[in-house]
């Protein structure tokens, strides 16, 4: 499985394109730095998370995507319950950095393949010119 970006991940939107590199970047950067910038990597990537995901659930309530809050559900449920549990478990030494990095790049581009393209596809079905912003 790729745990990089490429363009078959592109949701036709180059914000959300961006970040979603972006998002790669950071969690390869918590392999090349394992000790350390943990801590900094890791708020980093909280932060940058939420910060994607308000740009996402924006973008779909802006196109009329009909399934957003299913979609909404799936960015809440990684950011209250997963997320905060690997960082603790890795916080505490029971994953190693390698371990987390290749579950948030495995939990990413699973989003994007099975959620986000999705939404290129509703706009491609409803002919949305706002697809490309
Ligand atoms: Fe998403």
């Amino acid at each position: 499985m790729q745990l990089t970006w490429s363009e078959d991940l592109s949701v036709g939107n180059e914000i959300i394109d961006s970040q979603h590199k972006k998002l790669f970047e950071l969690f390869e950067d918590i392999t090349r730095n394992p000790q350390t910038n943990l801590d900094r990597i890791l708020e980093e990537v909280g932060n940058y998370i939420n910060l994607h995901f308000a740009e996402e659930e924006r973008w779909m309530a802006r196109v009329g995507y009909p399934d957003i809050s299913e979609h909404r559900q799936t960015h809440k449920a990684f950011v209250d319950s997963t997320l905060r549990m690997k960082m603790d478990h890795i916080m505490g030494g029971k994953l190693s950095p390698k371990q987390l990095t290749k579950f948030l790049q495995t939990w990413l581009v699973e989003h994007i393949q099975g959620c986000d393209l999705q939404i290129k596809q509703f706009c491609l079905d409803q002919k949305k010119d706002e697809i490309i912003i």
